[in-house]
């Protein structure tokens, strides 16, 4: 009569245990993904478990290839990271091979979770402007591929159309001089730095856990080789109450087995 309680608790525990061993030893430790090196918590690649990032921290990781990200359902390729300040440096994917945006739709990032560093001006790209089109300021003009006959104009900041079609508003690196290396300056991309923060982690890491994402409670929280299993950080947690003390109505009967 005393046993099947004993099993079923034994088994729970075990499950518990397992998934725990799983959460723990799959996820975060620092990995490469394409040809870059060093990525970590918050990010996770696309075929991990989601409970190895935070979300919107996809990567898409293709051997030979840089890594690939999402964000607000643009595709940007990372050029490189710097885990310490938090920052990535990013390329519009349709503007790889190109000067020219090959989507035309404005850069936009999550404000959520990344912010641009202060390094960085917009430039606008405007489209289909008449023939005889001038803007003061204009920074260059050329012929953009397949996007049109009329040629494409650079303008600095971000600006509306106007009296051209569309304008497209990208980031750029501060300090280049005129369109000279512009193509270069473009191909180098911009910084963003990640804004989900840091400190929680080094903790975690430094007391023996790996951060994971608790997706439940939607925050991030510390997976730790040894129950317990998830906790703000692993060695800081008491000791866990395996069973509950005996309910206080009939005091303690001796014989009772213990877990
Ligand atoms: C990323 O965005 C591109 C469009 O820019 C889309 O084709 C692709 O499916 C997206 N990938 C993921 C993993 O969401
Ligand atoms: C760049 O343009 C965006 C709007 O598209 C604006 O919110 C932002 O402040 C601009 N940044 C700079 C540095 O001018
Ligand atoms: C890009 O942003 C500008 C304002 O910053 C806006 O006028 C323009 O319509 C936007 N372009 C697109 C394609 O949404």
């Amino acid at each position: 009569m005393n046993l099947i309680p004993k099993i079923l608790i034994f088994i729970i525990i075990e499950v518990r245990w397992t998934n725990s061993q799983e959460f723990y030893g799959t996820c975060n430790r620092p990995f490469s993904c394409g040809t870059i090196s060093g990525f970590q918590y918050p990010f996770r690649r696309h075929q991990d478990p989601a409970q190895c990032g935070y979300p919107g921290f996809e990567l898409n990781c293709d051997e030979q290839n840089l890594p690939t990200i999402n964000i607000t359902n643009i595709r940007y390729q990372v050029l490189g990271i710097d885990p310490t300040n938090q920052i990535l440096k990013l390329v519009r994917g349709d503007m790889i091979d190109s000067i020219c945006p090959q989507d035309l739709v404005n850069t936009t990032i999550d404000h959520e979770l990344f912010d641009y560093t202060s390094s960085y001006t917009n430039i606008s790209f405007l489209f289909g402007c008449p023939i005889s089109f001038d803007v003061v300021g204009m920074i260059d003009s050329f012929l953009c591929g397949n996007n049109g006959v009329s040629p494409v104009i650079l303008v600095p900041g971000a600006q509306g159309p106007g009296l051209c079609k569309t304008s497209v508003v990208i980031p750029s690196p501060v300090g280049f001089m005129s369109s000279t290396g512009l193509v270069q300056v473009l191909r180098e991309g911009f910084d963003v730095r990640w804004k989900v923060e840091s400190r929680p982690c080094t903790d975690c890491t430094l007391s023996g856990g790996q951060c994971v994402y608790d997706v439940r409670a939607s925050l991030t929280t510390c997976a730790c080789p040894e129950p317990p299993l998830l906790a703000d950080s692993c060695s800081k947690v008491n000791k866990p109450e395996v069973s509950s003390p005996s309910s206080s109505s009939s005091s303690s009967s001796p014989g009772t087995p213990c877990f």
